[in-house]
């Protein structure tokens, strides 16, 4: 059974309690729920992988309270300081060299000489991490490939009896994941559009490479993690749809088109508004689209500004061609 935890200062020292313990606990952060495991101990980190069913080792960021705590395990540049001064706490990861006397597991990093750490938003999980007074390694706490969590509901769904325990500290704001942000090679290199927008970022420190090819997001050889796959329905997704069947759900933006079964993820057309609802949005049409017999869902466009960026990411990869059949479906995180 997954004890499910209030965030007030009990159920924040019991999960405090058992992550310190070594065994596995979600808690809310600002982006998504993230599966959170004490990053130096390799036995914990190695059950993170087992309870989402991942089946390769993709490197997991870790979690600090602050940002000095995070330099005790990566080297940080001078961009990397600035970046974190502006948005940290916040939904930015940095992807910096580790450093050589760091205590985190190394199939936390999945044995690169590189570290993706970040200081998440939300009161209680700096409060649960200065409790846990230990880098937590946190993938979004679902099982692999599916649509990332944004309620402790969405958390127990795919991981119930899984993990020990979830912290419900309710509806994620953002409900995008973090931006992953590459600052180890020539110049910086977005691996993950996410809650913190390119615009805002290059504002900081000018110009950054983002590498798509073919609609798919490509972070090369370092990001490992960056499969097509992923965030993926049991419903097969068709993007930019101008219309709707009768068998199709509708995902609508701002106007939304006639259709039978429609989640709007902002009437007004607001992005921070549709990332906060998409996976939600996602989950929602997925169950009752299945329950209706409906065929499929259609996505409306999504303007590619802001945190369109990441939506859009997250609906492309959602509507990727899978590679084989769900459940048991591999490649995603
Ligand atoms: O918002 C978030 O980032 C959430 C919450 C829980 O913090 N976490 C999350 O973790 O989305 P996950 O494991 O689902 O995604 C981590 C991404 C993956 O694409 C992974 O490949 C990339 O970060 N990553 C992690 N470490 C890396 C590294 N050393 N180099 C390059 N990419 C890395
Ligand atoms: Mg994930």
């Amino acid at each position: 059974m997954t004890e499910i935890l209030a965030a007030d200062e009990a159920g924040i020292a019991r999960a405090a309690a058992l992550l310190r313990a070594g065994a596995l606990a979600a808690f809310g952060t600002e982006t998504v729920y993230g599966l959170g495991a004490d990053a130096t101990n390799s036995r914990a980190v190695a059950a993170v992988f087992t309870a989402k069913g991942r089946p390769h080792f993709n490197p997991l960021i870790c979690h600090f309270a602050e940002p000095d705590a995070a330099w005790m395990h990566v080297l940080p540049s001078a961009p990397a300081r600035r970046l974190a001064a502006a948005f940290w706490p916040g939904p930015l990861t940095l992807v910096l060299p580790r450093r050589p006397e760091s205590a985190v597991a190394l199939l936390a990093g999945a044995g690169l000489d590189t570290l993706a750490v970040r200081v998440p938003g939300l009161a209680s999980v700096r409060q649960l991490l200065t409790a846990v007074g230990r880098p937590v390694a946190a993938p979004s706490a679902n099982r692999s490939g599916k649509v990332s969590p944004t309620s402790a509901a969405h958390v127990l769904a795919g991981l119930d009896g899984l993990i020990a325990a979830v912290l419900d500290t309710g509806p994620c704001p953002v409900g995008v994941e973090s931006t992953v942000l590459d600052l180890t090679g020539p110049q910086p290199s977005l691996l993950r559009p996410g809650g913190v927008t390119r615009e805002a970022i290059e504002a900081l420190i000018g110009p950054i490479g983002f590498n798509v090819r073919g609609g798919e997001i490509t972070g090369g050889p370092r990001s490992p993690g960056l499969l097509a796959t992923h965030y993926a329905p049991h419903l097969p997704v068709r993007l930019d749809c101008d219309a709707v069947a009768s068998d199709e759900a509708l995902l609508a933006f701002g106007d939304a088109l006639p259709g039978r079964l429609v989640f709007n993820l902002s009437k007004a057309g607001d992005l921070e508004e549709a990332a906060a609802r998409l996976f939600a949005g996602l989950r929602q049409l997925d169950a009752e689209g299945l329950r209706w017999g409906l065929r499929g869902i259609a996505a409306m466009p999504v303007p590619e500004r802001g945190l369109g960026l990441a939506i859009n990411d997250r609906l492309r990869r959602a509507a990727a061609p899978r590679r084989c059949k769900a459940p048991a479906r591999s490649g995603g995180q």
